[in-house]
């Protein structure tokens, strides 16, 4: 009697992972933030905000390099000590070594109904954030990351061979890589990550804080320099 064949036995390995850190503030720090922020924005003065070409139905403040927001409104004080917290565990969290960093930018964004961001990345930043500030999840677009492991077929820096994909998309295929985001959440990544989102915002006052970050002190074990803005 000829004996059953086993199923053969299939594994799929996930190398060179990215990591995402996702941090909750507690409720009532994330109100009384929500709060001041709010104010902050409807009072600040006119030159103090921007606005780009780029991004019709979204507007910035502190958002010029010799601007941050920490700098323009000490009352924040304690909303950039949780913020420098929340960088340097996640530093920590992924195996570096870190225990102060610089808030070399910080802005606020926000976004009317329509409003898209194109992928872009941060440069002269090491780690960069985003505190959700005024985020329904219903009627406001999150922010997702571009996979960088699928195929720019607008530009092939090399052979390309495609084939087609199935509907149900995997993290193998998905251009992108949305995030299930709830206000009051910080989410934080490395700055070289493009982030964006395409899926047009349904309502005003999409409010966020962006920051970028470089650990104060630079040491690869044969030079060093430090960071102070
Ligand atoms: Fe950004």
């Amino acid at each position: 009697m000829e004996e059953a064949k086993e199923d053969i036995h299939f594994a799929i390995a996930d190398i060179n992972p990215e990591p995402i850190g996702i941090f909750t503030l507690p409720l009532k720090d994330h109100l009384k933030y929500k709060k001041s922020l709010q104010l902050i924005w409807d009072d600040a003065p006119g030159e103090l905000f921007q606005q780009f070409e780029f991004e019709p139905y979204t507007k910035h403040l502190c958002n010029a390099s010799n601007q941050n927001l920490f700098k323009a409104f000490p009352i924040l004080n304690e909303l950039k000590l949780d913020l420098e917290k929340i960088v340097i565990a996640y530093i920590q969290k992924i195996g570096y070594l870190c225990d102060e960093i610089v808030i070399n930018s910080a802005w606020l964004n926000n976004s009317q109904k329509g409003s898209t961001l194109n992928y872009h990345f941060h440069s002269n930043s090491y780690v960069s954030a985003n505190y959700f500030i005024n985020f329904n999840p219903e009627v406001h677009s999150s922010l997702t990351f571009e996979n960088d492991r699928v195929t720019r077929q607008s530009t092939p820096n090399g052979p390309i061979i495609d084939i087609l994909k199935s509907e149900d998309k995997t993290i193998y295929t998905a251009r992108n890589i949305g995030l299930d985001i709830k206000e009051g959440q910080v989410i934080v990544w490395r700055s070289h990550q493009a982030h964006g989102y395409y899926i047009p915002n349904k309502e005003d006052n999409r409010l966020t804080l962006s920051l970028n970050t470089m650990p104060k002190i630079l040491d690869n074990g044969s030079y060093r320099f430090n960071i102070d803005v």
